[in-house]
């Protein structure tokens, strides 16, 4: 029986590209209104485990719930209809359609589920985002933290479970990447939204409640952050020891 105060349950993980093992044997729980950020070396999986949670890759072994359905247990069209109602993506890229507004990108994940966007949530999403004077604007029109900020907006959309973010701040200097930090945070503490980010940077793991570090295929440290990035620095160098 599974609890049902998890949003997210990662069990036994294990996941080989080829003949190396990437993920070995990986488990995380993260409960309603968690905000947890995943740190490890380049290469050691980060990625890889926020596909696989995503169901954008199969595992090897090991099984992922999300608002107790278990991902592995759904045919790709259920498993497709099911990310977009229950997991926001923010992946480094952000995936935007070039060819779509602002609204429209933000809407799309909606219209292709099936659902009639609610104008007033979505324009009340674009406010609070601060992008709501560029609801009509091309992409290729924003700046690169304009573009972060659709990215949130698209993955908060649909009311979504749990918000997967890889590396989102990778491409922004530091005041842009802070407040996209600061809105991830905001939509954390506001709405409860559960949040897994990755992020090597200390200034941005702080804006999480807990770290998971990665090495090796495992997780070798859990611990508080306790909002200071120093105290984080301290704790990861000391792990990569
Ligand atoms: N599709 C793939 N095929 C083969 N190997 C892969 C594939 N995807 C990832 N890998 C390998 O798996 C390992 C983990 O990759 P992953 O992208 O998850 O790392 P990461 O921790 O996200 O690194 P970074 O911090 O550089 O983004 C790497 O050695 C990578 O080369
Ligand atoms: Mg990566």
């Amino acid at each position: 029986m599974k609890s049902a105060s998890y949003v997210l349950q990662v069990a036994g993980l294990c996941k080989s590209f080829g003949d190396t093992p990437v993920l070995k044997d990986l488990s995380l729980s993260l409960e309603a209104g968690a905000f947890a950020c995943v740190m490890g070396p380049s290469g050691s999986g980060k990625s890889t485990f926020l596909h696989l949670i995503a169901g954008l890759l199969t595992p090897d072994a090991g099984t992922v719930t999300i608002a107790g359905h278990e991902l592995s247990a759904l045919s790709d069209h259920d498993a497709t209809c099911f990310r977009r109602r229950h997991i926001g993506l923010v992946f480094q890229d952000f995936n935007l359609v070039q060819t779509l507004t602002v609204h429209e990108n933000v809407t799309l994940p909606l219209l292709l589920d099936g659902a009639e966007p609610d104008r007033k949530k979505i324009d009340a999403l674009l406010e609070k985002l601060g992008i709501a004077a560029r609801r009509d604007a091309l992409p290729a029109t924003l700046s690169g933290g304009e573009r972060q900020r659709v990215a949130i907006a698209r993955a908060c959309a649909a009311n979504p479970d749990v918000i997967l973010a890889d590396e989102p701040t990778g491409n922004l200097d530091s005041p842009s990447a802070r407040s996209f930090c600061g809105i991830l945070k905001q939509m954390n503490e506001e709405v409860g939204r559960t949040i897994l980010m990755v992020s090597h940077d200390p200034v941005i793991a702080a804006y999480a409640s807990t770290v998971h570090i990665l090495k090796d295929g495992r997780f070798v440290d859990t611990f508080d952050t306790r909002h200071d990035p120093a105290f984080i620095s301290e704790r990861y160098l000391k792990t990569m020891k």
